[in-house]
């Protein structure tokens, strides 16, 4: 009897671990930074369709699970008004492109990599 009792329990706790995992990210996002000047709009991705293919922290290169339930934003750390290295232009085209670019090469299925409206769909909003 304790022990269907100690299963019921083990059953629910791992339901509700993966219902918190699930509910833990968004299924789209609009990546729009507010570049003062915005020369191109803003960036819709499909978040779910990214996550069901590649780890968390290949994107959200910092997070510690144990340590925030939420990733930091990009933008915390790379600034919109850095030009250089670390600059939030660069980082965005960086990880998205190399990533696709890389899938590309090897004949995989994988998102735009240079086309600018494969990722902008408009020029402004
Ligand atoms: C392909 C890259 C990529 C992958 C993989 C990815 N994310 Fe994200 N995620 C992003 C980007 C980009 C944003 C927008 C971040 C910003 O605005 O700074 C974001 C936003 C989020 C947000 C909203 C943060 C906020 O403050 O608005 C959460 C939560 C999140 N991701 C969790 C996850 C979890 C959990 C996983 C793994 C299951 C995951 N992400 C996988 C790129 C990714
Ligand atoms: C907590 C701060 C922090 C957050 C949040 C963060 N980064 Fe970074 N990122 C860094 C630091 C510091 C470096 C440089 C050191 C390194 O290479 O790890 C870096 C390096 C990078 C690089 C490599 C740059 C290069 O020239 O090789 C890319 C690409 C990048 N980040 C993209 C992103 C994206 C996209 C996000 C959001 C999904 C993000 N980062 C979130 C701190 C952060
Ligand atoms: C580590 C690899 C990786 C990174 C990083 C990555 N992508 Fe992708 N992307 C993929 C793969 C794989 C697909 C194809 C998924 C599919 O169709 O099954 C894809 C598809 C896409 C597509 C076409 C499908 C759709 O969503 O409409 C777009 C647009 C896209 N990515 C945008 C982005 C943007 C914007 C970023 C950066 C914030 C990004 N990707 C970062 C791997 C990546
Ligand atoms: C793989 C996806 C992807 C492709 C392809 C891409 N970008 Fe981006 N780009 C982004 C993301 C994500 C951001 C961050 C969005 C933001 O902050 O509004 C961005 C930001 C920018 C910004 C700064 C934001 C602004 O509105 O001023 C400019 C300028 C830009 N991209 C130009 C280009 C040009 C030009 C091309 C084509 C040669 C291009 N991008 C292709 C993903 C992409």
């Amino acid at each position: 009897m304790k022990r269907w009792l100690y299963l019921i329990i083990a059953v629910a706790f791992l339901a509700g671990g993966i219902l918190s995992i699930a509910l833990a990210q968004p299924d789209k996002v609009t990546i729009d930074n507010k570049y003062p000047n915005k020369l191109k709009g803003p960036v819709p991705l499909s978040h779910k369709l990214h996550a069901s293919t590649v780890a968390c922290t290949k994107c959200h290169h910092t997070w510690k699970k144990e340590e925030r339930q939420t990733p930091q934003k990009c933008a915390e750390c790379h600034k919109a008004d850095d030009t250089g290295e670390k600059g939030l232009k660069r980082a965005y085209h960086k990880q998205c492109q190399d990533c696709h670019k890389d899938l590309e090469k090897q004949g995989k299925k994988t998102g735009p990599t240079v086309k600018c409206s494969g990722c902008h769909p408009s020029k402004t909003d």
